[in-house]
């Protein structure tokens, strides 16, 4: 068994941390708390106006962002704002960051 995993190890870890596709956690989490943080609570927690973000998939996060940012999601004229100020790169860092929360 040792010998199997440890080289499994090395592929996910690698897969991971793939050139040009490595999300930034922490940079995501700086401008989580910079930017969405006011209406989206700290740790993107949420309340009675705003929905909770924390916890969302990578992929569920994405197609938001990418949804407010092509017109595609128009219910709310502020997230829309918020969203066509980022690059796909601090989208991808957002979402990391929000998916490691609960
Ligand atoms: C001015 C307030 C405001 C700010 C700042 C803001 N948002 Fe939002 N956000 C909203 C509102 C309101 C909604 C709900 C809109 C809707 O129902 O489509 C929303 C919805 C979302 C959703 C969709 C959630 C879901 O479950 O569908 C995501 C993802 C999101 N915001 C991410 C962010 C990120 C990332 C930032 C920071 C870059 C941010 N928001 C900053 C107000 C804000």
């Amino acid at each position: 068994m040792k010998n199997l995993m440890l080289p499994l190890t090395f592929a996910a870890c690698s897969f991971l941390a793939a050139p040009g596709e490595a999300a930034d956690v922490a940079a995501g989490k700086v401008l989580a708390e910079e930017s969405c943080a006011d209406c989206h609570g700290d740790e993107g927690a949420g309340d009675d106006d705003y929905p909770a973000i924390a916890g969302l998939s990578v992929e569920k996060f994405t197609k938001a962002m990418q949804e407010y940012q092509d017109g595609t999601r128009t219910k709310s004229a502020k997230m829309t704002k918020e969203a066509k100020k980022l690059s796909a790169a601090q989208i991808a860092d957002a979402a990391a960051y929000y998916a490691t929360l609960k």
